[in-house]
């Protein structure tokens, strides 16, 4: 399924035959690039950028690599091919035909759904923007760079739904999507992760591996969706994401290998002398890691939830990889959930399983986060330490759900409001420790070198080296 690059807006959705569908995105097109101007990467936006763009939807060969002025990026609609025997995998119409169009019953709720999802894909580029200025290398920035015009894709992705089959509600909620802003008072972003600012890139490498990672689970849940052109959108934005995560992935195994690297120098596991040479200590990887992981945590919601039920009985939002699981009905079976009873321990509760999804996608999410801390924890393994990076409990500084508010250990044991206060900053970045990782934030622009607290990367983009120009500033 080829993409046609000769329209205004690339698409693989025959977007020519629908005039005013066309009409109606090449008059969002303006504001979008009027938006990217205004809250997109700062100060760089006249470099040559060697970017990924998508030219087919195949998972095999799907993007091409060239140099690209970000402005100029194509931009489009690009949504996986339609399998005509696709049937609704969950919930209460299982084994019925998927909807090419949306049943009128679902229409505010598939609505929120993607209005929801759209608006965490600019929230991202807008928390990112001043990150340029400090990339540690041309090769990371430009794996910023592609994360961004791929999160700006992503909304098209949403804004062509909207627009597409939600008619006049549709088409302001699009406008709306570029009048929302990332930490705004008046206008913020809808979910919290997403008005955090990201001023470093350590936070940008556990954001890019924990909450991009967020979005991956959630786009699974939502490829599941009986709403098939959802469900297709889904599934190839899946494909882009994998790289977003790989930058979260590789990036924090370099931040560890530059640290093992000092500590075999100077002999030495001591934090301030670590620091003292430069490199991020590992506590301190741990901590930003117990932010982002514990933040992100919260996007998937309460754990018990009538609204996750009803999205899975309707057939709207499905558990990621569904086809896994043996009920697709889910209605005689159920969850146990371990909450909080108040007094320092935690007391499990049975409750039906359509009314935990979120939990049950939480887990899978923690399940795969595991996946890079065995491979950061191996690498430290090799070099004879015996510290090991972990992930908190679910329970640890929770915002939404039973937890929300209650003081646990990062392993989750509750404890009083006073020894949470007295060892928060064993547990979590704290002004010195922000201070120091900012101090190390300095831009590194020449081909082929990087920041002193940051390993090379194994290999470049796209086979080329990595002291490949990956960006060309002017
Ligand atoms: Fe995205
Ligand atoms: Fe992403």
């Amino acid at each position: 399924m080829s993409i046609n690059y000769q329209d205004r807006i690339p698409n693989n959705v025959d977007l020519g035959s629908n005039r005013t569908l066309q009409r109606a995105l090449e008059h969002w097109q303006p504001e979008f690039l009027k938006w990217w101007e205004e809250l997109g990467p700062k100060d760089f936006q006249v470099a040559d950028v060697y970017l990924r763009t998508a030219t087919s939807v195949d998972a095999k060969g799907w993007a091409t690599y060239g140099y690209v002025r970000m402005p100029e990026y194509r931009w489009g609609i690009f949504l996986n091919e339609r399998d005509p025997n696709r049937r609704i995998g969950f919930g209460d119409s299982y084994g019925q035909e998927v909807w090419q169009q949306i049943p009128g019953e679902y229409r505010a709720t598939l609505r929120r759904l993607i209005v929801t999802q759209g608006d965490t894909e600019p929230a991202s580029v807008e928390q990112q923007r001043m990150l340029g200025h400090t990339a540690p290398s041309l090769y990371d920035l430009r794996n910023l760079f592609q994360v961004n015009v791929e999160e700006g894709r992503h909304l098209w992705a949403m804004v062509y739904l909207l627009h597409a089959y939600f008619g006049r509600d549709g088409r302001e909620e699009a406008e709306e999507l570029l009048e929302r802003h990332s930490g705004d008072a008046d206008k913020p972003r809808i979910l919290g992760t997403f008005n955090e600012p990201i001023r470093d890139w350590l936070s940008f490498f556990m954001f890019t591996y924990f909450t991009d990672r967020d979005g991956k689970f959630q786009l699974k849940s939502l490829a599941e969706s009986s709403f098939d052109p959802l469900a297709r959108t889904c599934q190839f934005m899946l494909t882009e994401e994998a790289h977003h995560m790989f930058v979260g992935d590789t990036g924090i195994n370099r931040v560890v290998r530059r640290t093992l690297e000092v500590m075999k120098e100077l002999n030495t596991d001591d934090p301030k002398t670590i620091r003292n040479a430069g490199a991020i200590d590992l506590p301190t990887v741990q901590k930003y890691l117990n932010f982002w992981f514990t933040s992100s945590l919260d996007l998937f919601g309460s754990e018990t939830s009538s609204n996750a039920a009803s999205y899975f009985a309707n057939g709207l939002k499905g558990r990621p990889d569904e086809a896994q699981y043996d009920d697709h009905v889910a209605i005689e079976q159920s969850f146990t959930l371990e909450l909080p009873d108040g007094s320092g321990v935690a007391r499990s509760e049975q409750i039906p399983m359509r009314n935990a999804m979120n939990e049950v996608t939480r887990s899978s999410y923690v399940r795969d986060c595991e996946i890079g801390l065995k491979r950061w924890n191996r690498v430290i393994e090799k070099a004879g330490h015996t510290f090991r990076l972990s992930l908190p409990s679910k329970r640890f500084r929770r915002s939404i759900g039973n937890w929300a508010g209650v003081p646990t250990t990062p392993e989750g044991a509750p404890i009083s409001a006073e020894q949470f206060a007295a060892h928060k900053h064993e547990w979590l970045p704290g002004e010195a420790d922000r201070a120091y990782i900012m101090s190390l934030m300095q831009g590194v622009h020449q081909p082929g070198k990087m920041a002193a607290w940051i390993a090379p990367p194994e290999r470049g983009i796209n086979n080329n080296p990595v002291d490949y120009e990956y960006v060309k500033l002017h």
